[in-house]
């Protein structure tokens, strides 16, 4: 049998919370008629849904921090394309016509191919993933996504051995994104990664959030989500994924490069030209918390960064 040249490195499965968990607090939100109200604070969960550090509690992520209200998950977004409001993105976004929709997957790969919405949904099995989200404006979330690892549909493809870098490109579509010929944005927004990181198994490609198809404003209808990085890594409304032998450009990198580096790994101690990066406001909660380093999933991928500079990520 023929060796695939690329291997997805394990994650543990506290990264992993089942979805009866998060079902079960989300049930029990809904008859307190808490879901909804979108001010709950994480500090108000009863006793019973505590947890404790590094076991997956009910509606917990892997350290124990609860999940953000549906409501704010889905009301304060960041889609450029649409508007810079992030509390208007919803109402913008939500007649972004998702489908048919396909995703081009090409570049150096021995079998370039187009899947489409369906071939996605139902041609790799979807799992679930509560994941913290750190923004690099210093707010954060925590949220479960369905969806699968990126490395799946990779290996779908084959990447060739010149293939080094990952880039992948969002829709642009003037007529249904009211902040598509913006000037101070060079559209469609473009992301990438290294080919390792890509193959890491905490790299997905999301297709749904909380149990229900991710909404337009949230990237619709397939995302990434690499939980280690900062959230403007995380595209979203993915048309196009290239392998590619070199490091590619991507929008906020192109923009403000002394600001938005490519690499972009959470890192308390690396702080932003223009603001500190030490804390994080957990939305949903007062006060601020503590930023972990790598967002607390160092253990997972640090060894991914052995040997580079990490105080020069931007
Ligand atoms: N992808 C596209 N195409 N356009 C965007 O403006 N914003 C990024 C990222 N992906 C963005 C994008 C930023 S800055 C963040 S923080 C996350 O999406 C926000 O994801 P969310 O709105 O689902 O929380």
């Amino acid at each position: 049998m023929e060796q695939k040249p690329y291997r997805s490195i394990p994650i543990s499965p506290e990264e992993i919370t089942p979805k009866h968990l998060y079902q079960t607090r989300r049930q029990f939100l809904k008859q307190m008629g808490i879901v909804g109200l979108g001010a709950f604070l994480a500090g108000c969960a009863p006793g019973a849904l505590e947890s404790t550090p590094g076991t997956a509690a009910p509606g917990s992520d892997a350290l124990g921090d609860a999940l953000t209200d549906y409501d704010a998950v889905t009301g304060y977004c960041n889609f450029y394309e649409f508007t810079t409001n992030k509390e208007t993105v919803d109402d913008l976004a939500q007649d972004f016509i998702t489908q048919p929709w396909s995703v081009t997957v090409d570049g150096l790969v021995e079998n370039p191919r187009t899947f489409s919405l369906d071939e996605i949904l139902s041609g790799f099995e979807q799992e679930e993933r509560i994941y913290r989200m750190r923004c690099v404006e210093g707010w954060s979330m925590v949220i479960p996504w369905q969806g699968f690892p990126l490395h799946k549909l990779l290996e779908e493809v084959q990447p060739t051995d010149e293939a080094r870098f990952v880039a992948f490109t969002s829709a642009l579509v003037p007529g249904q994104m009211e902040n598509a010929n913006s000037d101070l944005f060079p559209f469609p927004y473009r992301e990438g990664l290294r080919l390792d990181e890509a193959m890491h198994d905490l790299t997905i490609l999301a297709t749904g959030l909380y149990d229900e198809p991710l909404p337009p404003q949230n990237g619709a209808p397939v995302r990434l989500v690499v939980p280690w990085k900062y959230g403007f890594k995380s595209i979203k409304s993915i048309v196009r994924i290239s392998l590619v032998p070199d490091q590619p450009p991507t929008l906020w990198n192109t923009i403000a490069p002394q600001e938005y580096g490519f690499y972009a790994n959470v890192n308390p101690n690396v702080d932003h030209p223009r603001w500190s990066q030490a804390t994080e406001r957990r939305i949903g909660e007062t006060g601020r918390r503590e930023t972990l380093f790598m967002n607390g999933y160092a253990e997972a991928v640090g060894s991914l960064y052995e040997g580079m500079d990490l105080t020069e990520q931007y």
